[in-house]
């Protein structure tokens, strides 16, 4: 059998994103990167090979939009947004990967980091950590934070975003409707996902490819 003849090998497509096969390379966290916020060659390697090694579309690991501690804690008691925790030399990623196989695609996983917040206070059923509830300012901030990021990454030559709503992280606690007691289920799409999706596009048009995975 020829190896076109599988369907994995054909082209694919999330939105409006063209993929040369249905090989995904899932999201990984890069943590020797994000610790120093500096791209570094080892990573550049590592992507060079998966670019070459023919997976159509690639994740990268979470690259935190917005981090605060909680009270007390000596480190960064402020909240960082995504400017302080950008990546330097980020768009070298991006070409390695286009340069070593222009039809690989790379994504950018973006998620909110390190958060003793959440949007409720009913305990989350993946911490046993206190947390206390957002106020609606924050939520904003983070939103924006999050817009904020999307235009960077796609300063950076990235051709798409994931938003990273997974397993305990706070976007995936609004999506849960016995953890969003203040606002309705309706009301909080539309201040965390739905509601950045739609300031991204007032602000910059619709542009990027939206798919839901
Ligand atoms: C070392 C490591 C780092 C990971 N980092 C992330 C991450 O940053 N974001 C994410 O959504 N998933 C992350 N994952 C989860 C993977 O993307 C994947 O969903 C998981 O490993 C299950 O796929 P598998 O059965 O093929 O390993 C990570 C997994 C591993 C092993």
């Amino acid at each position: 059998m020829r190896r076109d003849s599988y369907r994995i090998f054909s082209e694919g497509r999330i939105g409006n994103l063209v993929l040369s096969n249905r090989l995904v390379r899932s999201a990984t966290w890069d943590p020797s990167i994000l610790g120093i916020r500096k791209m570094t060659d080892e990573v550049l390697n590592l992507y060079r090979e998966l670019a070459v090694g023919g997976v159509g579309l690639i994740i990268t690991g979470g690259f935190p939009v917005y981090e605060s501690r909680p009270p007390g804690e000596e480190v960064g008691q402020a909240a960082k947004t995504f400017d302080d925790l950008y990546v330097d030399g980020i768009e070298r990623l991006t070409d390695v990967v286009h340069r070593s196989r222009p039809g690989c695609r790379i994504v950018a996983q973006l998620e909110t980091g390190y958060l003793n917040a959440r949007p409720s206070t009913i305990p989350s059923p993946f911490s046993d950590a206190e947390s206390r509830p957002l106020s609606i300012a924050e939520i904003h901030s983070i939103m924006d934070c999050f817009v904020h990021a999307i235009v960077r990454m796609r300063e950076s030559g990235f051709d798409g975003v994931q938003l990273h709503g997974a397993h305990g992280g706070l976007l995936s606690c609004f999506l849960s409707p016995t953890r969003t007691v203040v606002l309705t289920s309706t009301a909080a799409r539309r201040r965390t996902g739905s509601g950045s999706c739609a300031r991204l596009s007032h602000r910059h048009g619709k542009k990027w490819a939206t798919g839901r995975s």
